[in-house]
């Protein structure tokens, strides 16, 4: 059986309350249930944090030894060296998720210090982008 994990960054925890045009109605807990139930086969874990070291810490803790990670580190992924780092250092490979289409946002939102170093990148499909990521690791 798989180990995969899903790492959020800051602000995702309040998905299905924030910027909703943007990011959708469903919170992130309700979307990790239903893909919970779709995906039995896969033993899949959730973790989000809104700071930057505890994000870097769960990377070094799962990273040799997950089958993979899927990272959206939401606006860590503009400016966090560190993570950039981290997905580098670790051998567990990360694909890079984003819920909205950042190229079709603002300047600051189309440079990524993670996507050089991960397996892939998956932006622009809603939460839809979390279960093509998964999908990539079966
Ligand atoms: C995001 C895009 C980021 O630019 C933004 O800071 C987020 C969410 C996305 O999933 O679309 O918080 O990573």
């Amino acid at each position: 059986m798989k180990k995969l994990i899903i790492i959020n960054g800051p602000n995702l925890n309040l998905l299905g309350k924030r910027e909703t045009n943007i990011y959708g109605n469903l919170t992130f807990t309700e979307f990790f249930e239903e893909v919970k139930g779709k995906y039995p086969n896969v033993t899949l874990e959730y973790y989000q944090s809104n700071i930057e070291g505890e994000l870097i810490t769960k990377l070094q803790d799962v990273g040799y030894s997950y089958d993979g990670i899927i990272l959206n580190a939401a606006a860590y992924t503009h400016t966090s060296v560190g993570i950039g780092d981290a997905v580098k250092a670790i051998e567990t490979s990360v694909v890079e998720v984003h819920i909205s289409n950042t190229y079709g946002r603002e300047e600051f939102r189309h440079h990524s210090y993670i996507s050089a170093n991960a397996k892939g990148v998956i932006l622009g499909f809603g939460l839809q982008s979390y279960e093509l990521a998964l999908e990539s690791f079966l």
